[in-house]
């Protein structure tokens, strides 16, 4: 076994001064080096650090698991943290993974993507409507990149109309709480988990009705299955925490990336296939990924130690140029696939088809609707945001045309 020399002291963090896009410098340092290190997490375990594609990929691997209460957060210090709550299959392993996961795969249908499609348009055209009736400047994340993926959550889950405007209430408090910089982590984690049971209120009321009454949304289908109340409260919230604050994100951050690369319109257009897998390589705005050991482990010439963490620096995998050529340059004709923007094994994100539908009908219905569109601030003057859970993004989008 080799030992590596040394040890970080903590995931980096700092992105390059005027790049907002591109990882931290030191992971390209660090992945040439020893794509798999060791390094002291915030709360002072110490685990390891995988920045290369292969290493990262590797770790998928039924040895490591992804239960919380067996984690150490990269991010910040959590303390120890409690088992998920019942239908957060994220973090589950292995066989009650599957049985989540076989579950809700059945019911991304190719019907429910069809209907989704069509409402994500419905959506996008509306707010669009709304933003050139506003004029501009307008900020882009409120007006746009927020409400997209909230309303299309509402139309996933059947969140009644009516109900709308407090379901994006509880959403909004949740993304706040959990990234508020004036808040210590602590605090923010104390604030954001009260936002969470407020949501897990509102969506355990809503399997309720639906069980009552089912309508033609995917919550009322899964009271067709043998999964109780609770879990599918669980189920409902995990869905709305992870398909939301990523995929409004993404828009953001996309969007600001395309006005960044005008050059790259014409390939957005000719096949946004192809220019969102690049787009989610470049930008892997869900940038870092956690798993233990629960058995030792010997990967790419290190013992790994039952109960050690792993931390899967997922932006830094995509940055990694033994499989992507020049890799930190924006090049939406490039084949991306094999990216790790959605993660990679058992866990790979369920909702990457949906995330795939609102990024292509979301940003082609912004650039065709406003083929002007442009920054009212200099780029520079954009603030991005971190948060706990390891969704990288913007505060504001500020945009003219
Ligand atoms: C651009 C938008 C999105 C990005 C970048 C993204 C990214 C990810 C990543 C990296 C993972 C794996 C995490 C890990 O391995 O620890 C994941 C898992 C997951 N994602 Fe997404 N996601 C997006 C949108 C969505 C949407 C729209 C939904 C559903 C509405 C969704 C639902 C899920 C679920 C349920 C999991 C857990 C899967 C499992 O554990 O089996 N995601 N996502």
């Amino acid at each position: 076994m080799t030992e590596p020399q040394t040890s970080l002291s903590s995931l980096p963090a700092t992105r390059p001064a005027g790049c907002p896009f591109d990882p931290p410098a030191e992971f390209a340092r660090i992945r040439g080096r020893n794509p798999l290190t060791r390094m002291v997490f915030p709360d002072g375990h110490h685990g390891w650090l995988a920045t290369g594609h292969a290493v990262v990929r590797a770790v998928a691997d039924p040895r490591f698991s992804a239960r919380t209460e067996l984690l150490h957060s990269p991010l910040a210090d959590l303390g120890p943290l409690p088992p998920a709550p019942p239908g957060n299959f994220l973090n589950l392993d292995a066989p009650e993974h599957t049985r989540y996961r076989k579950l809700l795969a059945g019911k991304f249908t190719v019907r429910r993507m069809r209907l989704l499609t069509d409402r994500v348009a419905r959506i996008s055209t509306d707010r669009l409507d709304a933003i050139e009736r506003v004029g501009g400047p307008v900020d882009l994340v409120t007006s746009f990149a927020y409400p997209v993926p909230a309303l299309t959550i509402c139309e996933l889950l059947g969140v009644p109309g009516p109900d709308r405007d407090r379901f994006r209430r509880l959403i909004a408090d949740l993304v706040t709480k959990f990234n508020d910089p004036a808040l210590a982590p602590d605090e923010r984690l104390e604030q954001g988990l009260s936002a969470f049971e407020a949501a897990q209120e509102y969506v355990r009321d809503l399997v309720a009705a639906k069980r009552g009454a089912p309508t033609d949304d995917l919550l009322s289908d899964l009271t067709g299955t043998d999964l109780t109340d609770l879990e599918l409260a669980g189920v409902g919230v995990l869905l709305l925490i992870a398909g939301f604050d990523t995929t409004a994100n993404m828009l953001a951050l996309g969007a600001f990336a395309l006005l960044c690369h005008p050059d790259q319109l014409t390939a957005w257009h000719a096949d946004p296939d192809r220019a969102i897998e690049e787009l989610l390589r470049y930008l892997t705005i869900a940038h870092t990924a956690t798993r233990s050991a629960m058995t030792d482990v010997e990967l790419a010439g290190h013992e790994i130690k039952a109960g050690e963490t792993v931390a899967l620096s997922l932006q830094s995998a995509d940055r990694d140029p033994a499989v992507f050529d020049h890799p930190d340059i924006l090049d939406l004709r490039r084949n991306a696939v094999g990216h790790l923007g959605f993660g990679y094994g058992p866990h790979q994100c369920l909702g990457q088809q949906l995330a795939r539908v609102e990024i292509r009908t979301a940003l082609t219905a912004l650039a065709t609707r406003f083929p002007t569109l442009r920054l009212a601030v200099p780029a520079s003057e954009i603030r991005t945001r971190a948060n706990i859970i390891g969704v990288y993004g913007l505060q504001h989008l500020p945009v003219t045309w």
